[in-house]
Order: structure tokens, then C-alpha cells, then sequence
């Protein structure tokens, strides 16, 4: 992960944990929220605030599943049972680049806005439509879908000064990047009319007073930011210092400076050939032969791939013996038994494996 990516989590973090704060009791996901879904997914698990999207799926190793939690809520306000639902558009889940291995696809928004608004009527005096849609086809959708009480742009909004009426619609428009208050009231009649409304959205500037708590809390997390970066540095730091002190295979050469006798014992056996056999069948490219015929085979510091390694091909010491970075340094080296052998001498390249006769060729103990 990146330090950008790591501070914008963060961000997120925050922003969600202010949005609680401040009482919001629906959220639907935009194209932040499709880039980075394993957060918003875990936002809306372990947050009060409702994730609501009615047509969109995330689709993850071939299945399908909705997004968010509810496809629409219904809440009391104020006593007035207020029904939410949201829809999201091509517009932006083709701009959106989700992590690796998932995907998102929709169904068509004014179909679904069709189905989903009378179910919500029944259980609702006012409806709510939070847009994912853009303003043009938000316009579209409400003039072609009856029964919206209020229509909110989320897509591309532009700021306007008040909300006003399209079609049967209050459209409140907020602008972005919550630099703009909106507020909407609506006088509702208690048969579930909306008698009469009124909006005043403010532009968050420098006339705008702070608020001490939040800036404070602004505060903080910025300090907050910071040291997670720092902290990661060093972590990184440690990591490769980590890295460079690790086991490794060190190869034959290596052992041979100390131990010429036993080398050339082994350059005399099968082992020291391994490899050859291999090219000579031509199967030196594939990994089902390789694994035996090379040292270290899938361990950390061992046989990686050809062009990597060429200094592990072979049935080396280090095969039997262990990897010998720690011995280099002066430890012992851990003592070899039937297992050894068998770890390579199994299956169909084991049937006529003796033990006791097998480590007569290959001693070089008394050489
Ligand atoms: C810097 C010199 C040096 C290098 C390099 C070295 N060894 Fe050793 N090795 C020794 C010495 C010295 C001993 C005897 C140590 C003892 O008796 O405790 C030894 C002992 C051994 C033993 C006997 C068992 C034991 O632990 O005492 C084996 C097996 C062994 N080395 C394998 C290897 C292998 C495999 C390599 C290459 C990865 C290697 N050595 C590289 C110096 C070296
Ligand atoms: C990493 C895998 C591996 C390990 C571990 C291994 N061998 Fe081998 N061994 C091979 C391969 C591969 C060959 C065949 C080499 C060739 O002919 O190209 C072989 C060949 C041999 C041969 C020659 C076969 C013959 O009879 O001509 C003997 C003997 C042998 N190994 C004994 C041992 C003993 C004893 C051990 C344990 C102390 C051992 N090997 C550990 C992979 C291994
Ligand atoms: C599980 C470990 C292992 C794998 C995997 C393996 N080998 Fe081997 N191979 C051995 C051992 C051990 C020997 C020595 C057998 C003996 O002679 O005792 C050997 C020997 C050989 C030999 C020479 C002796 C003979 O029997 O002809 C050839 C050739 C060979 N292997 C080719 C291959 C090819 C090709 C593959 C991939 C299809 C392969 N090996 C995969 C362990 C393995
Ligand atoms: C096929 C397995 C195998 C391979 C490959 C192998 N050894 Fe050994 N080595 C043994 C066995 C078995 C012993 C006997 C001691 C034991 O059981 O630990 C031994 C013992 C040793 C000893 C101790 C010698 C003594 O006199 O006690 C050294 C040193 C050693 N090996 C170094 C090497 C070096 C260096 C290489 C590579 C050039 C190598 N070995 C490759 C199996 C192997």
C-alpha cells in the first residue's frame, strides 16, 4: 500500500467517523467508495450509518452480491416515515478502478427507480432519491419515474443557492467535496403532503464559524496521519534490514572455500548432475521436474527460477545439509537422517531407495 493510499484510508476513516457524529443515517457509494471497497465495506459493517444502494452488485470471484446493506431504508423523522433508496449509474462505474478481482455491474436505474418507489410509497409518506446518476440522467429518471418527493445529486453536482422544483421534484443540488451545507425543510401534512418546503444551502467559506470540536478532532487526525506514515517508514526500514540478514542458500562455491574434500567428493556424484540430466531430457523448463533436480526448491533464499539461480541447480550441499547462511556465520548444521533422502527420493523416483546403500555413494565423510 502507499503512503497516499495509506493517508487516504485514513481520511475516509475520519470523514465516516464525522459523518456519524453529525447524525447521517444514509450513505450510498460513489466512484472513492467503488475504488476502494474493502473499506467501504468495512465502513458500513461497523458504522451506524446505513449503506443503501438498490441496483448495484459487486461481483467477486463470479458471484454476485448487492452492495451495501439495504436496497432502500425507511426512517422516522421527526414522525414523518421518511423512505430512502439509491441508484448508480454507467457514468460512474466506468470511471471507477476497482482493487483486483472485483467488479461491479448495475441494472438499468430507471427500471429499478420503476419497481422500487411504489414498494416504497406503501411504507413511506416521502420518498428520497440519492443519485449516483449525474444531473442529466437524474432529470431523466425523475421525470419518467412518479412518486419522488426529493431528488439528492451526488454525481457531478452543481452548488445551487436553494433547491427548487423539476417536474414533481425537489431537486437539491450541494455542490462538492463538503464545502457546502444544504439544508431542505418540508412541512408535511399529516395525510403525507408536503404542504410546503424550503432550502438554504451555505457555502462553508471563511465567514462560516469553526466548530471547535470538529476542528479540533481535524486536528488530531492530522497529526494522526502523519505518525502513521512515520511509524510505516520505519517499519520499512526494519523490514529490510530484516531482509538482508535472512537465511539464504549460499550455494556449493561458497561451502567449498572450507570444505574442499567433501566437494569434490560430491562433484563425483549424481547430485552435482542433476541438472544436466534434466537439460539433456529437455525438461529443465518445467516445474514438476525441476523441484528435485535443484536446491532449495520453494524455500525462502532458495531456487527461484533458471535465469535467477543459476547457482542452486543441482542437488547441492545445501540440499541435504540445510541452508547454510547461519553455519557460514559459525553455527552447526543440523543433522541429516532418512527424511533427507526421502524428501526427493519418493514416489516413482523412489521405488529402489535403500538408505543405508544410498548414503555409501554419497558419503564423503572419510573421503
Ligand atoms: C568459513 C568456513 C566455512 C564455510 C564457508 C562453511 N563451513 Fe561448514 N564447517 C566449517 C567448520 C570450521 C566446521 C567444523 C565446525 C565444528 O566442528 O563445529 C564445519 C562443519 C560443517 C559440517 C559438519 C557438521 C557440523 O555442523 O559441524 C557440515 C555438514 C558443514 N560444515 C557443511 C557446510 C555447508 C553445506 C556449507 C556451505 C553452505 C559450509 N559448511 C560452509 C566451516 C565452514
Ligand atoms: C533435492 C532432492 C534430493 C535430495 C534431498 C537427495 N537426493 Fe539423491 N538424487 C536426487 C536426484 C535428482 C538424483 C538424480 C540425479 C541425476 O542422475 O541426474 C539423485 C541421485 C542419487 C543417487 C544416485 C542414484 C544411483 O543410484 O545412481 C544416490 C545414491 C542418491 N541420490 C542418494 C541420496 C541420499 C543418500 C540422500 C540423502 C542423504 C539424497 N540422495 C538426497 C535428488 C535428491
Ligand atoms: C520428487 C522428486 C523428483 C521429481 C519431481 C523429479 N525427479 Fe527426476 N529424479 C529424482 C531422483 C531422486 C532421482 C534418482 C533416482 C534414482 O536413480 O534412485 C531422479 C532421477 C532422474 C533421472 C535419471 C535417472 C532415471 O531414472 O532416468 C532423470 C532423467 C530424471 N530424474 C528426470 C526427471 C524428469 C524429466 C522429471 C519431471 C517429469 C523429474 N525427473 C522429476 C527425483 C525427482
Ligand atoms: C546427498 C546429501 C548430501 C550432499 C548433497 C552433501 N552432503 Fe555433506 N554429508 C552428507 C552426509 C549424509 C554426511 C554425514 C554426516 C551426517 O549424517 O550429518 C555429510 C557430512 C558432511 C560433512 C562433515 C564431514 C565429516 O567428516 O564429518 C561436511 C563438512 C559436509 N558433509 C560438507 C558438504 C559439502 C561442502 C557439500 C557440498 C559440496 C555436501 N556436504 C553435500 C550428505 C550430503
Amino acid at each position: 500500500m502507499s503512503n497516499k493510499r495509506l493517508v487516504e484510508d485514513y481520511e475516509s476513516r475520519f470523514i465516516w467517523e464525522m459523518m456519524e457524529r453529525m447524525g447521517y443515517l444514509a450513505s450510498t457509494p460513489g466512484v472513492r467508495e467503488l475504488n476502494n471497497y474493502p473499506l467501504y465495506e468495512e465502513l458500513v459493517r461497523t458504522s451506524e450509518i446505513v449503506g443503501v444502494s438498490s441496483n448495484l452488485r459487486v461481483v467477486r470471484d463470479g458471484t454476485a452480491s448487492p452492495v451495501g446493506e439495504r436496497k432502500t431504508l425507511v426512517v422516522d423523522i421527526d414522525g414523518v416515515p421518511v423512505g430512502f433508496f439509491a441508484v448508480m449509474g454507467e457514468d460512474v462505474m466506468s470511471t471507477a478502478r476497482p482493487p483486483e478481482g472485483i467488479t461491479f455491474e448495475n441494472d438499468d436505474p430507471i427500471e429499478t427507480a420503476t419497481a422500487v418507489v411504489p414498494e416504497l410509497r406503501k411504507k413511506a409518506e416521502i420518498v428520497v432519491l440519492m443519485s449516483q446518476l449525474g444531473p442529466t440522467d437524474t432529470r431523466r429518471l425523475i421525470e419518467q419515474v412518479p412518486g419522488i418527493d426529493v431528488a439528492l445529486f451526488g454525481r457531478r453536482p452543481a452548488w445551487k443557492e436553494q433547491a427548487a422544483k423539476e417536474a414533481n421534484t425537489i431537486v437539491q443540488q450541494t455542490g462538492l467535496r463538503g464545502q457546502y451545507f444544504g439544508e431542505l425543510v418540508l412541512i408535511v401534512d399529516p395525510d403525507g403532503r408536503i404542504a410546503d418546503w424550503g432550502s438554504r444551502n451555505i457555502v462553508l467559506d471563511a465567514q462560516t464559524p469553526e466548530h471547535d470540536e470538529i476542528a479540533q478532532a481535524v486536528k488530531e487526525a492530522e497529526a494522526a496521519a502523519k505518525e502513521l506514515i512515520r511509524t510505516r517508514q520505519e517499519d520499512r526500514r526494519a523490514e529490510a534490514e530484516d531482509e538482508l540478514s535472512s537465511e539464504h542458500f549460499l550455494g556449493a562455491d561458497k561451502c567449498r572455500r572450507c570444505h574442499e574434500s567433501e566437494y569434490r567428493q560430491w562433484e563425483s556424484t549424481a547430485h552435482a548432475a542433476a541438472w544436466r540430466t534434466l537439460e539433456q531430457d529437455g525438461k529443465h523448463t518445467q516445474d514438476q521436474c525441476i523441484s528435485c533436480h535443484v536446491t532449495g526448491w520453494e524455500k525462502a533464499g532458495g531456487f527461484l527460477n533458471r535465469n535467477a539461480s543459476q547457482d542452486l541447480v543441482n542437488v547441492q550441499c545445501e540440499a541435504c545439509h540445510g541452508v547454510g547462511t547461519q553455519h557460514a556465520r559459525g553455527s552447526k548444521v543440523k543433522p541429516i537422517t532418512e527424511e533427507t533422502c526421502t524428501a526427493c527420493h519418493t514416489g516413482e523416483w523412489g521405488k529402489d531407495f535403500d538408505y543405508a546403500v544410498a548414503l555409501a555413494k554419497v558419503d564423503h565423510t572419510h573421503p
